[in-house]
């Protein structure tokens, strides 16, 4: 059975997600706990809720980010990690931790990487003047929004999109790549071979748009 250990910073829809993928199709997976930095996270009401240990590690408490990246490390290894699940987890690692967790970390980023890491990725698409956009989810390796590419969703974009129009189309493809993603690691089916993630058996690492 894998333990799955998920680091947020905010709403957590896409850990939401995870979690309900695994109890509908009966994952052979436990939830052994979640993380926020920010302590009013709301993630965090969730995980409570169906009893997954919850720590709040504000980084802000924290004298740099080497000594916040050692406390988040011992709370990530002491409630044990097979798969640690980045799902809005909006700080910068420092490669310590990211080697630490090679091969066994993954992360959500709402574009099409490599166009777009960082912020604010639905307004410079628009900006831009971009047709399509989309999300990652990735292996995490040291560099913002980097690493292997485990599966990528594609959305339309449209000439009357807001930026948060864009970001909820965005999303609803989060929620399911994630998951998808999640569930071919439990099942030991990611081979990583330099850059490049394939599924064994192969499987389409790309969702279209409905
Ligand atoms: C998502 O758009 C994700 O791609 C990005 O941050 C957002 C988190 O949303 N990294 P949620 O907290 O999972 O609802």
């Amino acid at each position: 059975m894998h333990s799955i250990v998920s680091l947020i910073s905010g709403r957590g829809s896409n850990f939401e997600a995870i979690y309900k993928a695994a109890q509908t199709k009966s994952w052979d997976v436990r939830f052994t706990g979640l993380i926020a930095n920010q302590p009013e996270a709301k993630g965090l009401v969730f995980a409570k809720s169906v009893g997954i240990p919850t720590a709040v590690i504000d980084h802000r408490a924290y004298p740099s980010r080497e000594a916040f990246d050692r406390a988040l490390m011992q709370q990530i290894d002491a409630f044990s990690a097979d798969l640690v699940v980045l799902a809005g987890f909006m700080r910068i690692l420092t490669p310590g931790l990211i080697e630490h967790y090679e091969g066994r970390m993954m992360n959500i980023h709402p574009s099409l990487l490599p166009r777009f890491p960082g912020l604010h990725t639905h307004e410079r698409a628009l900006e831009a003047g971009d047709r399509v956009h989309g999300a990652t989810v990735h292996f995490v390796s040291a560099g913002v929004d980097e690493g292997p590419i485990i599966c990528q969703s594609e959305v339309p974009v449209l000439p009357t999109d807001t930026p948060s129009e864009l970001a909820a189309r965005v999303l609803k493809t989060e929620h399911q790549i994630y998951p998808l993603a999640v569930e071919w690691f439990i099942q030991g089916r990611l081979q990583i071979t330099g850059n490049r993630v394939r599924v064994d058996p192969p499987e389409l690492q790309y969702i279209p748009f409905p």
